[in-house]
């Protein structure tokens, strides 16, 4: 009988101060939202943000690992606990409207709605930078910053105390799934950074949307929480496009989207096709490849008894609920790992809606891997 996992959210224990040293240098500070000083608990945090430290956080889509987005030092810190390439960009979080106009010279009017509409949420707007307001290497010599104001009271109560802009990628290492849980930050950060805010599990479970407008013209870099169908009817007028659509004809201007990312150690496959046909297709495939290996399966809840021979089958929920599936993606992904899986099939979703992002996040985690039946 295969494990059938309920993927569900654990926390770090804390102890009687809210804090507890993990390792000698990586702090977590367990934030309970339902007491009525949870915010006090952020002033340590805050303040070694503040004094130019790394600082993982939750914010509505993953857990990101912040650092002071206008000091040099600060930043490298983020590249270098990451392992991340030093010509992929950071995108800047701010807790306030007005660190538009002081970090950007924004002029745009679709842009402007879009915050109105968006803000706080998960959208990240590519605008023109201000000369010499942010470290270099946020930008990574570009002209532009991706600005974003996260949906979750505890980043927000974080960077207000903290009071500088925070430059903040995803709280991983370098082509590992994004974290939703901040034992997942550890499991790749601890030793590396100075602390983690743990709130739990984070909501949308993948990365914003970003976003570059000109004109009447939105681009979308990389799609994620906002949906292609939301930016269109928030902006009737504008024409709004996919790069995955120019992929193959010009380098992406996104400069993350050419990194291989988030794929687990055991070769992806994605199984594209009619429902049965795909659990049909994954079944002959293991009972194939048993022997040799040890074999996972990512489904959706209809489909999960089909896969009784393998070793691991983890459910998304039902492929009716997208949202769920997307918001325990990485978390599946990250367990394929745990457990030693050597070769996993996976379903597909649809790619309307919050479908977009999770088939693109899948797609990326199975290097373009596809059996279309
Ligand atoms: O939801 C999110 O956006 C999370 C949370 C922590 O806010 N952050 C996140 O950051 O996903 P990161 O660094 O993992 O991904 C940022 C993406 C990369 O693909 C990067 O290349 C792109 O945004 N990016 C950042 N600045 C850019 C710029 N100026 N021009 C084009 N792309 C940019
Ligand atoms: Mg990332």
């Amino acid at each position: 009988m295969p494990v059938l996992f309920q993927l569900c959210y654990n926390s770090v224990a804390n102890d009687e101060e809210g804090w507890m040293d993990v390792m000698i240098h990586t702090k977590v500070w367990k934030i309970d939202q339902i007491k009525s000083d949870w915010h006090v608990q952020l002033a340590q945090p805050a303040a070694l943000l503040s004094a130019g430290k790394q600082i993982a956080f939750p914010t509505e889509t993953v857990y990101g690992l912040g650092a002071d987005a206008r000091s040099e030092e600060a930043v490298r810190g983020i590249f270098s606990a990451k392992g991340r390439p030093s010509d992929n960009p950071l995108i800047v979080h701010i807790y306030d409207r007005s660190q538009v106009h002081e970090l950007t010279n924004c002029t745009n009017e679709l842009a402007e709605r879009l915050m109105d509409q968006f803000w706080p949420g998960p959208l990240t707007l590519i605008l023109p930078v201000r000369q010499g307001v942010l470290s270099n290497q946020v930008t990574a010599g570009l002209q532009t910053v991706g600005l974003r104001m996260p949906d979750h009271p505890i980043a927000l109560e974080l960077m207000r105390q903290a009071a500088v802009p925070i430059a903040a990628p995803s709280a991983n290492t370098s082509g590992r799934p994004s974290p939703t849980l901040a034992s997942h930050v550890l499991d790749d950060l601890q030793g590396k950074i100075e602390g983690i805010v743990d709130g739990g599990a984070t909501g949308v479970g993948l990365e914003s949307t970003v976003v570059e407008v000109s004109g009447q013209h939105i681009q979308i870099l990389r799609p994620g929480g906002v949906t292609v169908e939301q930016l269109q009817a928030c902006c009737p007028e504008a024409s709004v496009t996919l790069e995955t659509e120019l992929e193959s004809k010009e380098a992406p201007r996104s400069p993350g989207m050419k990194y291989t990312h988030y794929a687990p150690q055991g070769k992806l496959v994605i199984v594209k096709g009619e429902s049965a046909a795909v659990s049909q297709y994954i079944v002959q495939q293991v009972t194939m490849h048993a022997a040799e290996n040890k074999c996972g399966v990512l489904c959706f809840k209809e489909n999960a008894h089909h896969y009784e021979q393998a070793d691991l089958v983890l459910s998304l929920g039902s492929v009716n609920q997208l949202e769920q599936a997307a918001s325990r993606l990485y978390e599946a992904l990250r367990k394929f790992d745990e457990y030693g899986v050597t070769r996993i099939w996976s379903e597909a979703s649809t790619t309307e809606g919050i479908g977009a992002a999770f088939m693109n996040r899948l797609l990326k985690a199975a290097g373009h891997n596809v059996i279309n039946l």
